[in-house]
């Protein structure tokens, strides 16, 4: 799309309701290799361009929280030599962009079952998650080897563990709790979620934290991703009337 035609939407977004998170599920960068007679590698190498674009439309925009679902426990079963590519690109990028990240004052951050993680790409990672961390306009979550069962499995254990250690009451538990005690308790629930590839799924992806997010599906594959497309995203939800269980009536009167 032009450049132009890209500004055009971005002038059409309403600022002042601005979704505060926006959450990505990364897709088809397998089918983009493919298309292009390409190893499935040179797909995730691709999608880092379009890591680059969402990063900065959504803060050209105002979107306060960013999150990516960049690697899930699943993805732990793909072969060998395209897990290591994936660890091995995640140092990479972090490396080249982490000038970029600080003057733009993006704050990284990273959920999930990071004890997992290669040695070098949890070093890396917690390196720039240390150096970014008085940043303050967007931050950039990465969710590696996540999901949301791993996650709310892990919430569980940690709630009984207090329990059992007589810190914490069982009559007391209430969302609150449970929040405070997933991966995400520092940031807020997001409000849009998007998913590329035409994929209609959720995939084990922040589950709690999406329970009142809009939806929006691209048949775009994420290597293909363009700032173009989160503000097609972002307006459409301003165009959604948003109830959490009310009616239009009573939202109407507030
Ligand atoms: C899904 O496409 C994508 C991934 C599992 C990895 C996403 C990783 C990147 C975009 C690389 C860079 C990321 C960061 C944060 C540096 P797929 O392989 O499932 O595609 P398919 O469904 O077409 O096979």
């Amino acid at each position: 799309m032009a450049e132009q035609a890209t500004d055009d939407l971005k002038a059409r977004i309403e600022r002042a309701r601005v979704p505060e998170h926006v959450a990505i599920i990364m897709d088809g960068n397998g089918r983009w290799a493919q298309l292009h007679g390409e190893h499935r590698i040179v797909g995730h190498a691709n999608g880092v361009r379009s890591v680059r674009e969402a990063l900065t439309g959504a803060t050209e925009i105002g979107v306060r929280y960013l999150t990516l679902y960049a690697f899930s426990t699943e993805n732990w079963n793909r072969p060998k030599e395209e897990v290591d590519a994936l660890m091995d690109l995640l140092v990479k990028t972090v490396v080249d962009e982490i000038t970029e990240l600080q003057e733009n004052s993006v704050r990284l951050n990273a959920i999930g079952d990071l004890d997992s993680l290669p040695t070098a790409c949890r070093a890396t990672l917690d390196d720039a998650i240390a150096s970014t961390a008085k940043n303050e306009r967007i931050t950039l979550t990465l969710a590696l080897s996540y999901s949301s069962r791993w996650e709310i499995t892990r919430m569980v254990r940690s709630i009984a563990a207090e329990v059992k250690a007589g810190t914490l009451d069982p009559e007391k538990i209430d969302e609150r709790t449970v929040a405070q005690h997933l991966c995400t308790h520092n940031i807020p629930d997001p409000e849009l979620l998007i998913r590329t590839s035409g994929e209609l799924r959720i995939s084990n992806f922040l589950l709690w934290q999406i329970a009142y997010a809009e939806l929006w599906f691209t048949p775009v594959l994420w290597p293909d991703f363009r700032k173009q497309h989160l503000f097609e995203a972002v307006l459409d939800y301003q165009g959604r009337e948003r109830r959490f269980g009310k009616t239009s009536e009573q939202i109407t009167a507030s």
